[in-house]
């Protein structure tokens, strides 16, 4: 018998003493294994097919393990002091072998994965598995999508160039219009007063400790929950064929195969598109020098817009309230039907949701001009605490108008109140969309309105 050092490990492992042929049927039963640990034996044929889930969750799992590894790689090198950080980030660069290609990966996952993470949030509500029994999975997500928020949040300091420096300085500064704990929440996050040493450690330690091991371990449960779910939805069957047995395939190879092919896909275009484009890095961090517009992360871009428009009362406490309720709320609300696995819930609801995307389209860009050249209620009601003029009273307005906009398009449509939330909250995010547009490309010097080639060089 074979007594080498690796022979050993590897009868360890396996057992032993291992032929050829029952060897390669060993690997193969412990690759089974470790593959139906995550995924249930066989599968419903049709969730396999590809436009039912856009394999997002998947690529989502892909791009943690991507920023995983990149991360520890970075790790190796970066020094999180104010003094050596951006050197350290300029050696990863030009010293390391494939550094820089290395921190463009990190970077670029790090971006898709918000857009990837969005995408799947969408598609999970589009297909209505949002309800029974999938409540407390979409609350999991919820915690996925705002550790995997922080953890760019986090990781945008680290450079210490002046992008990252007065993009944290800003979105640290809107922190502290919440009232009552404002000021001791901005001091808590950034470790005291200003963007300093001790912002960065503590941006550091989240961002290589606390939030991957949140992800790690809140991830597993998530899967988890899918497989408690008995896989992911698909149309309830109709009345008169419940009871028969679905078509369900063997998951190897079938549902393990596209993974696979999902994955390597994603991978190639994650690394041709790092060889091709850097991640940006600007000069070193100057606390003396603040660029003009100094905007936030392009995610929190929408709340920095409504900054403009808003009491930042309402910008950054009272609407993210709202919203993250709304989100909370929407799996436990009363719904006429629990229609799940169909896009959209029905024609009707395609339909509705495509006049409310053209509504918003055309809406919001009329308001945020109007708001910038026309509407001023503080000039119209002078003596009028700012708090009602530029907060109480817009949103209390628009509150009206989304509520009319509810009851219109749910009399019009004759449509059941699941399509008519579906068609409020694709008017809403597509209002939302627009507001990072405006705030990505079309605001200049000092935040006014501008043409996007107009604004000279900007990130
Ligand atoms: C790091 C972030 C996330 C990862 C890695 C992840 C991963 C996955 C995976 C692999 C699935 C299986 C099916 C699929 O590919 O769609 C899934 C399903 C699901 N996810 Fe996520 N997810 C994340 C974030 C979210 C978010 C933000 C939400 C919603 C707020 C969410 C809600 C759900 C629900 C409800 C299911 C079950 C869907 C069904 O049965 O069709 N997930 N997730």
């Amino acid at each position: 018998m074979e007594n080498t050092f690796f022979s050993r490990i590897r009868r360890s492992i396996f057992g032993g003493p291992i032929n050829p042929e029952t060897g390669r049927k060993r690997k193969q039963a412990v690759f089974n294994n470790l593959i139906l640990h995550i995924h249930p034996r066989a599968v419903p044929e049709q969730t396999l097919k590809f436009t039912h889930t856009w394999g997002l969750g998947g690529m989502a799992v892909v791009l943690v393990m991507l920023l995983l590894i990149t991360g520890i790689l970075l790790k190796l090198v970066y020094e999180p002091f104010p003094g050596t950080a951006y050197d350290s980030i300029i050696l990863i660069q030009n010293d390391v072998w494939f550094g820089q290609l290395v921190r463009n990966i990190h970077h670029w996952s790090a971006n898709i994965l918000v857009i990837v993470v969005l995408l799947h949030m969408l598609r999970v509500f589009f297909t209505g598995a949002f309800h029974h029994p999938r409540q407390f999975n979409w609350i999991i997500g919820l915690f996925l999508f705002f550790f995997v928020l922080i953890s760019n949040f986090t990781g945008y300091l680290l450079p210490w160039d002046q992008l990252a420096f007065w993009a944290i300085t800003i979105s640290t500064s809107m922190v502290e219009y919440i009232p009552g704990v404002g000021s001791w929440l901005q001091k808590a996050i950034r470790g005291g007063s200003e963007i300093g040493p001790e912002s960065l450690k503590i941006f550091f330690t989240f961002h290589t400790a606390i939030l991957p091991a949140c992800l790690v371990i809140l991830m597993p449960f998530h899967f988890w929950r899918v497989r408690k779910a008995g896989g992911v939805v698909i149309p309830r069957p109709a009345k008169e064929n419940q009871g028969t047995e679905r078509r369900s395939v063997p998951t190897i190879p079938n549902l393990v195969f596209r993974e696979l092919v999902v994955a390597l896909v994603l991978i190639a275009s994650i690394l041709v598109f790092s060889i091709i484009f850097n991640a940006p890095l600007e000069d070193k961090a100057n606390p003396g020098f603040s660029p003009n517009p100094a905007k936030a992360p392009w995610y929190f871009l929408g709340i920095q817009e409504m900054l403009l428009h808003f009491h930042p009362l309402f910008a950054v406490l009272v609407i993210p309230l709202l919203v993250t309720t709304a989100l909370i709320l929407l799996p436990y609300l009363e719904y006429d039907s629990d229609k799940t696995g169909v896009w959209f819930i029905s024609q009707k609801g395609r339909r509705m949701g495509i006049v409310s995307a053209v509504l918003a389209l055309a809406i919001t860009p009329i308001g945020v001009i109007a708001d910038e050249f026309l509407m001023d209620f503080s000039a119209k009601l002078p003596g009028v605490t700012p708090l009602i003029t530029n907060g109480l009273l817009p949103v209390s307005i628009i509150l009206a108008a989304i509520t009319g906009f509810y009851i219109q398009i749910k009399r019009k449509f004759f449509a059941t109140n699941n399509e008519a939330i579906q068609a409020l909250l694709i008017f809403l995010l597509v209002s939302f969309i627009i507001l990072t547009i405006t705030g990505i490309w079309f605001r200049g010097q000092g935040m006014a309105l501008a043409w996007p080639w107009r604004i000279g060089v900007m990130e």
